[in-house]
């Protein structure tokens, strides 16, 4: 098994860390002592570790996606298999020095094996999910995963994982099988059905809060008709559709009269259908998501937000500004298969109800526009959450994935899926290390 998880050491510069974490003056290190345990790890890991003097450090730092994650670390580990994921969480936690995981990097390992005998592939979290379609191809073969070629497997899977193949297998997530995960206090677990059941169901939707994961193993599965409802339709796009899977599926009738800003037609495979959007080039990013049961009066007034709403007219002033609102039709079987794939569930506490997980989300230029930018999305989001709970249809469950990090993920799944996961952090993480020393993400609180 081999691990490609990007770990950004010592992320944060000490002086906003201190204004933002839960920690206390205590535990704050200076920002000599960050730079000693980086060269602690230069002399133990060597190559693993680079560190800003290095002409390969700012390659690394400014990778995707969106600049205004993009911090400054004091060194960065790429490390290539557990064991080195397991010396770096050692002396970082020795130490107390703060620091960020990052997938979506690209190690020139092999991170991705497909065993025809267990029909399972092992992936490492650092690979993108282009890659991960690129290798299984020439087999025929899919996985449910992202549906943005140069997304990362890590954060993708821990944070739930929507998928075009969503409706029949469920989420990302609920097709993990076993994940090998370097937890606090250094060991390495295999996560299965079987074995560390609790921490198994805590990675569903639990992100960076119990450890690190060097690698995932998927069960694959084959893209195949199903009968009765048309679960092969699927349609995730921002408010244009697409006639991807199939010719023309009745599933689709409702958008054939509208104009399509884009249109490509023909049967394709998932990779195929998956190359035709790219991700664009605008640098700095912030997002919202609203889950609601549709209603065609919500989605009336969710237009009137989106054409008149003041923040509207501000979003699109702004140098590259760019406001989408991405509608993401979730049938009540992507709870139901997903459950179908492991009794266990996940921790994500989803009803089995058709509901449409809406997600605002706005690009622009310049970081000098961050706080303008941020304030009108969020502005936006509060109008589009006033409409669905006023008209009574909200979802309680937040898609983590296109979550602001202000939004309460984890305490919309539900009560009883939060004190699961307390339970779960107090046996593998007892002393809070993934809270205290990771500020980035969602927290378990
Ligand atoms: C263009 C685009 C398309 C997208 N399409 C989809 C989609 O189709 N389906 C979907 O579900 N989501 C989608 N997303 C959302 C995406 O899944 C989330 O942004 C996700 O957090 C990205 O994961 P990453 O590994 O690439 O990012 P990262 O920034 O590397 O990680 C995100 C989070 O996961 C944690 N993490 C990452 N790797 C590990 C690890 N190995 N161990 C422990 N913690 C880890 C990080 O600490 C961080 O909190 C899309 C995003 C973009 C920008
Ligand atoms: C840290 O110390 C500063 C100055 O000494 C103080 O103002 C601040 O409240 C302290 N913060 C915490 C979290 O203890
Ligand atoms: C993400 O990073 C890869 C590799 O550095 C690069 O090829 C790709 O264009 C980047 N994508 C975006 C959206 O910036
Ligand atoms: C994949 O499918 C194509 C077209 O049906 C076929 O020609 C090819 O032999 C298949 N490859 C494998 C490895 O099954
Ligand atoms: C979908 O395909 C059908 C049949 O080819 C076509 O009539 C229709 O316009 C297409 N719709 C979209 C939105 O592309
Ligand atoms: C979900 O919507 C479909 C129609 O697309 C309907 O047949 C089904 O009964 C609905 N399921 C639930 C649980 O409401």
């Amino acid at each position: 098994m081999v691990a490609a998880s990007h770990l950004v050491a010592a992320c944060m510069i000490p002086a906003p860390f201190a204004a933002t974490s839960t920690c206390s003056n205590a535990t704050i290190p200076t920002d000599r002592r960050i730079k000693a345990t980086c060269q602690q790890l230069k002399t133990l890991l060597g190559g693993v570790i680079t560190l800003p003097s290095e002409s390969q450090y700012d390659t690394l730092r400014d990778e995707n996606w969106s600049h205004t994650a993009w911090k400054n670390p004091r060194c960065i580990a790429v490390p290539t298999d557990a064991a080195d994921v397991q010396r770096v969480v050692d002396v970082l936690v020795d130490n107390h020095v703060p620091f960020a995981i990052r997938s979506g990097g690209h190690s020139a390992n092999p991170q991705i094996e497909y065993d025809p005998a267990t029909k399972l592939v092992t992936i490492g979290t650092g690979v993108r999910w282009g890659d991960v379609y690129t290798v299984l191809d020439p087999l025929n073969l899919t996985v449910v995963g992202g549906r943005v070629m140069d997304v990362g497997v890590g954060g993708l899977m821990l944070g739930g994982g929507l998928s075009y193949l969503s409706d029949l297998y469920g989420l990302a997530c609920d097709n993990a099988v076993s994940y090998e995960v370097v937890l606090a206090d250094g060991r390495v677990v295999q996560a299965t059905a079987t074995s560390h059941r609790d921490l198994f169901w805590a990675l569903k939707g639990g992100i960076n809060n119990f450890g690190i994961l060097p690698a995932v193993l998927q069960a694959y599965n084959a893209y195949q008709a199903l009968p009765n409802k048309d679960l092969d339709a699927n349609m995730h796009l921002n408010i244009a559709s697409t006639n991807g899977s199939k010719h023309a599926p009745a599933a689709f009738a409702p958008f054939y009269a509208i104009e399509p800003v884009q249109q490509v037609l023909g049967v394709m495979s998932l990779h195929e259908l998956m190359s035709l959007f790219s991700t664009g080039s605008i640098p700095r990013w912030s997002w919202y998501a609203t889950s609601f049961r549709p209603t065609s009066a919500i989605f009336a007034a969710i237009s009137t937000i989106m054409t008149t709403a003041p923040e509207v007219a501000i979003l699109q002033a702004l140098t590259g500004g760019t406001l989408v609102g991405t509608v993401q039709p979730i049938t009540a079987n992507v709870a139901i298969a997903g459950r179908k794939r492991w009794a266990g569930g996940n921790a994500l506490g989803l009803e089995p109800v058709n509901q449409t997980w809406f997600a605002l989300t706005v690009g622009y230029w310049s970081a000098a526009d961050d706080a303008v930018a941020e304030a009108a999305i969020a502005s936006l989001h509060a109008r589009v959450e006033e409409v669905v709970r006023s008209a009574g249809q909200a979802v309680c469950y937040i898609f983590m994935n296109d979550a602001n990090a202000a939004q309460p993920v984890i305490a919309s799944y539900g009560a009883e899926n939060v004190l699961r996961l307390r339970a779960v952090q107090r046996v593998y993480d007892p002393r809070l290390v993934f809270r205290r020393l990771v500020p980035g993400g969602q927290k378990l609180g």
